[in-house]
C-alpha cells in the first residue's frame, strides 16, 4: 500500500468527519464513482472512474456551477508523482459547467497519458439564481476565478484521497478560459482573494498551481483597448473601414499605449529593454519565428502577406525570391524546433499560387512587413470596432463579453476603463469605483506575477495564433514576457495560420508537460 492509500484508509476509518464530528462535505469519497471510457482518435479504449458534481465550497451559491468532475484513468502513468490536468471550459466569460472528458481535447489526451482529470465548472457573467423571487447574477467578476481557486483548493484539501498529485496542478483553459488559467497560474495563494474564497466555504488549502496552459488568453482586460489600437491601428482607413468617429477613438486609445508598454519595463532574452520605440521589432522576431518553422513543417507561404524570404538561389530549388520587407532580423535554418505534422492541428498552408519554394536546409524567413501582415490578418476575419474590450456606451450600447463579466448581480453590464467612462456619450462624468478597479485588479494575471504575496506558478505554457485577432499579440507577448523575465520556465509561441482556438497541438503540449515532470 502507498502512503496516499494509508492515509485514505485512515480518513474513510474515521468516518470522512470533521472536527466537530460532524460529516464533512467537502471531503472526497474515494469509493463513491461510476466507470466509463473513451475512444480516442486512433481506437484506443482508454477507461477510467468518475466522480462526478462534487461541490466544492461549503456555502454553495449555484449549485448548478459549483461542482466539478474528476477522472481517473485505469492506467494511471507509471511515475512516481502523476500530475492533474484541471481544464476550464469557460468561454466568452460566460459560466460553465462541469464537463466530462473529450478524446479530442487535452482531457482525453492526459487520461490517456495516465493523468488524473479535473473538470470543474464555475460561474460566470450568465450565471443566475433566483432569489426571493429575484433574479441574481452569481458570476460577475471576481467569482468565476474564485470558483475555480475554491477548486484547486478541493484537490490540495483531499490530497490523500485524491489519486494524482496536487502539488502537480497543470490548468489548462482557452480564450477566456486562458484568462482563467493564467489567473490560477499567477494569483496562487494571494491575499486579496481571501476573504472570499473564506466566505464562499472554500477548503482551507493553498491555491497556487505547479503550471498554467493558457491558449489565446483574452486578459489585461483594462490595458487590452489601447493595445489592440497600438497594432492594428495600421488597418483603420484601409481593411478595417473604420468611420470618423471609430478612428478618433482609435486614435485617442493608441496613444495611451506607448507610456503603458514603457512602465512594463521588459527585457528580451538578451537583456535589452524592450519599449515602445523598438515593441515592433521584438513582436516581428516572434512572427518571424512562427513562419519559419511553418516553412520548415513543409508549409507554403505566399510573400502577398508581407513575409519576405532568403532563396539559395545556387540550390535546387533556387529561384530569385523574396517581398518588400527586407532587412528584419534573420532566422538561420534549423532554430526552429521541428515536430511531425497530423498531431491534431489544423495543417498550416495556403495554396500554392503565389507562394516560394522553399528548401529547408538553405532558405530563411528574412524579415516581415508588419502593417502588411496585420492587414492580412484583419482580412481573414474582420477585427473588433474600438474600444474592442469595453466598448459599452462608447460608441455603440452593446456590451462585450467583458462587460458583461463586470456587471452587477441584477445583471446590468458596466465599463471597466477610466478610458470607456470618460467617453460614455450619456455620461462622461462617471468614474471608476474603488470598487471596480478592485474587480479589475483581481481578474489581471499581471499584477501578480512580481508581486511577493503571490505564489507565481513555475511553469508555463502560451500559445496565441499567428492570425487570431480577439485581442492584440501585445497581450500574450507582455504576458510572457513578464513571466520569463520573472525566472519562470515559459514555453511561449505563435502558431503560424492559427486562428482563435486551443488544445491544439496536443503532442507538443503533452511533450512539453513530461518535459516539466522531470
Ligand atoms: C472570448 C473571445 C473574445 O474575443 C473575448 O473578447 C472574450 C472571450 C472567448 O472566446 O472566450
Amino acid at each position: 500500500m502507498n502512503y496516499k492509500l494509508l492515509a485514505a484508509s485512515l480518513i474513510i476509518g474515521a468516518g470522512t468527519l470533521n472536527a466537530a464530528g460532524q460529516a464533512d462535505p467537502l471531503r472526497f469519497d474515494p469509493d463513491n464513482f461510476t466507470t466509463g471510457s473513451l475512444t480516442m482518435p486512433d481506437g484506443e479504449q482508454v477507461a477510467y472512474k468518475a466522480y462526478e458534481g462534487l461541490f466544492y465550497v461549503r456555502n454553495i451559491e449555484d449549485s448548478t456551477y459549483q461542482t466539478l468532475n474528476i477522472y481517473v484513468p485505469e492506467k494511471m502513468a507509471d511515475i512516481n508523482r502523476v500530475p492533474i490536468l484541471l481544464r476550464t471550459y469557460v468561454g466568452g466569460y460566460a459560466a460553465s459547467t462541469a464537463k466530462t472528458p473529450s478524446a479530442t481535447d487535452a482531457t482525453g489526451r492526459a487520461l490517456k497519458e495516465g493523468y488524473v482529470v479535473c473538470i470543474p465548472g464555475s460561474r460566470g457573467s450568465n450565471s443566475t439564481i433566483t432569489r426571493d423571487g429575484k433574479t441574481i447574477y452569481t458570476g460577475t467578476a471576481p467569482n468565476g476565478i474564485l470558483d475555480l481557486k475554491a477548486a484547486v483548493r478541493y484537490l490540495r484539501y483531499n490530497d490523500s484521497l485524491i489519486p494524482g498529485e496536487s502539488e502537480l496542478i497543470f490548468t489548462d483553459g482557452t480564450s477566456a478560459g486562458g484568462a482563467m488559467s493564467s489567473l490560477l497560474g499567477a494569483t496562487g495563494n494571494a491575499p486579496e482573494y481571501e476573504p472570499y474564497l473564506k466566505k464562499m466555504g472554500a477548503a482551507d488549502a493553498r491555491d497556487d498551481v505547479f503550471a498554467a496552459v493558457c491558449y489565446c488568453p483574452i486578459t489585461d482586460l483594462n490595458h487590452a483597448d489601447m493595445e489592440y489600437e497600438w497594432l492594428y491601428g495600421c488597418t483603420n482607413t484601409g481593411v478595417r473601414h473604420l468611420n470618423e468617429a471609430q478612428i478618433s477613438i482609435s486614435n485617442e486609445l493608441a496613444a495611451e499605449c506607448p507610456s503603458y508598454i514603457n512602465s512594463l519595463g521588459l527585457k528580451d532574452k538578451q537583456g535589452n529593454l524592450i519599449t515602445a520605440d523598438n515593441y515592433k521589432e521584438y513582436l516581428k522576431g516572434f512572427l518571424i519565428e512562427s513562419a519559419h518553422r511553418a516553412l520548415q513543417e513543409g508549409c507554403e507561404i505566399p510573400d502577398s502577406i508581407g513575409l519576405s524570404f532568403y532563396i539559395d538561389k545556387t540550390g535546387p530549388m533556387g529561384g530569385p525570391m523574396g517581398g518588400p520587407g527586407n532587412g528584419g532580423r534573420g532566422m538561420r535554418p534549423g532554430n526552429g524546433e521541428r515536430r511531425p505534422m497530423g498531431d491534431g492541428r489544423q495543417a498550416p498552408s495556403f495554396g500554392p499560387g503565389n507562394a516560394p519554394r522553399f528548401n529547408k536546409t538553405s532558405d530563411y524567413v528574412t524579415g516581415i512587413d508588419l502593417d502588411k501582415y496585420l492587414s492580412y490578418v484583419a482580412s481573414v476575419t474582420p477585427l473588433k470596432t474600438p474600444p474592442a474590450f469595453d466598448q459599452m456606451g462608447v460608441l455603440i450600447p452593446t456590451p462585450s463579453p467583458e462587460n458583461n463579466v463586470f456587471g452587477n448581480e441584477n445583471g446590468e453590464a458596466a465599463n471597466f476603463t477610466e478610458f470607456s467612462l470618460r467617453h460614455r456619450l450619456d455620461d462622461p462624468s462617471a468614474k471608476l469605483s474603488k470598487e471596480m478597479e478592485k474587480r479589475v485588479y483581481m481578474m489581471n494575471p499581471m499584477n501578480f506575477i512580481d508581486n511577493e504575496k503571490s505564489t507565481v506558478a513555475q511553469n508555463w505554457f502560451i500559445r496565441h495564433g499567428a492570425k487570431d485577432r480577439d485581442t492584440s499579440f501585445l497581450v500574450p507577448i507582455n504576458l510572457a514576457t513578464k513571466l520569463e523575465n520573472a525566472g519562470k520556465n515559459v514555453n511561449f509561441f505563435l502558431p503560424w495560420n492559427r486562428p482563435h482556438s486551443g488544445d491544439y497541438n496536443l503532442d507538443d503540449l503533452f511533450s512539453w508537460i513530461a518535459s516539466t515532470l522531470k
